[in-house]
């Protein structure tokens, strides 16, 4: 066989198999339901009921956000005055570039390399959020997502993220004791996920973003799947759509105008909050472009031989020939020629 097709597939194959092997826990991701650890609506009050929660509340009463810095453009304000107003008993942290920087580098100064290195803001803007809640514990919420109702009944867990449809989970709201295990091991994967995947969007959404949180969120579930529920301490409990937003019973109300209109910060929200069809469309999209490759480059693997059949020993005719298999599938010449370079040889 020809030297460059064997590279070819090759390099096909090892693709393949890592694409395979990295596409695993997405694959086992889509049929995640979290079902085991969703949090059950009969654990929650209803929204204005006088019903006193009698379960104590672990995580600590701190609203953390993010901006670049302190000047909250307007468009948020709304959202965030209503989580603060709602909550005069919680302590609130907005963490802006400035104070994200320091943290990290008096706390944790083996990440400091990384986390100044990240080529998009969005990327310290996601890291943050997790080594803050690891570190003091708290609920971290987007600053485009306002409070609907208060947080108390979900502190009596010792962490939760929130389901997103139609797959995994997302990083706009979350909230942990600190130094809860599953936290711990987030901000322990973020050194090894900094990668780039060419497209800053799949970059962003695979090193830090809401892709790399399912994706570790899936590893922890099947690592400890033998336990038991009840008495796993790192169990991460999951707030379903219904209870998120747009609901009688939800605990935040979505501040969202045109996402494409109107700044970074809030098209990188709304990314957020649609990643899962994002990141599908975007392998939909490299998996187009890897076929139209192989297609181009088996049209001038075909255009060569057949010049070479020409300019050479005469081609033996092949039966697939007139019934059209294209050759990169088998049909075709290339068997054919190799006999002839054989020959030749
Ligand atoms: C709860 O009370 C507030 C104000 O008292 C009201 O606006 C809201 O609609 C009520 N929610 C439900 C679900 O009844
Ligand atoms: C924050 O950033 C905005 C836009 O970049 C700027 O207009 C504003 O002055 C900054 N605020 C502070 C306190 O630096």
């Amino acid at each position: 066989m020809r030297r460059s097709l064997l590279i070819f597939l090759f390099s096909a194959v090892v693709l393949l198999t890592f694409a395979l092997h990295s596409v695993s826990t997405l694959i086992a991701l889509l049929f995640e339901d979290a079902s085991r650890d969703a949090i059950p609506r009969s654990e929650i009050p209803a929204p204005n009921s006088s019903l006193v929660d009698t379960r104590p509340q672990l995580i600590p009463k701190i609203i953390h956000q993010t901006y670049k810095n302190a000047t909250i453009p307007q468009q948020w304000r709304a959202a965030q005055k209503s989580c603060v107003d709602l909550h005069p008993d919680y302590e609130y942290i907005l963490w802006t570039d400035a104070s994200s920087k320091e943290f990290i580098a008096k706390e944790y100064p083996w990440f400091l390399s990384t986390f100044t290195g990240y080529k998009h803001n969005i990327q310290r803007a996601d890291a943050i959020r997790y080594f803050v809640l690891a570190h003091y514990g708290g609920v971290y919420i987007d600053l485009d997502d306002g409070c609907e109702r208060k947080l108390d009944p979900l502190l009596s867990y010792t962490a939760f993220v929130r389901r997103t449809v139609p797959t995994g989970i997302s990083n706009d709201l979350m909230g942990s004791i600190p130094q809860h295990p599953f936290f711990l091991r987030v901000m322990e994967s973020l050194q090894g996920a900094d990668r780039s995947w060419v497209l800053p969007y799949i970059t962003i959404m695979a090193s830090t973003g809401p892709l790399f949180l399912s994706v570790i969120w899936k590893k922890w579930l099947g690592e400890h799947a033998n336990l038991d529920p009840e008495t796993w301490v790192g169990r991460v409990r999951v707030l379903m759509p219904s209870e998120y937003s747009k609901h009688a019973w939800s605990f935040i109300k979505e501040y969202k105008g045109d996402s494409w209109h109107g700044g970074d910060a809030r098209l990188i929200f709304w990314m957020g909050k649609n990643w899962a069809l994002l990141t599908a469309l975007g392998f939909l999209l490299a998996g187009v472009v890897g076929l139209a490759v192989w297609w181009v480059y088996s049209r001038l693997l075909t255009l060569g031989s057949r010049k070479r059949g020409a300019a050479g020993a005469s081609p033996r005719m092949s039966p697939f020939r007139f019934v059209g298999i294209p050759r990169w599938m088998g049909g075709g010449k290339a068997q054919s020629y190799e006999l002839v370079e054989q020959h030749d040889a």
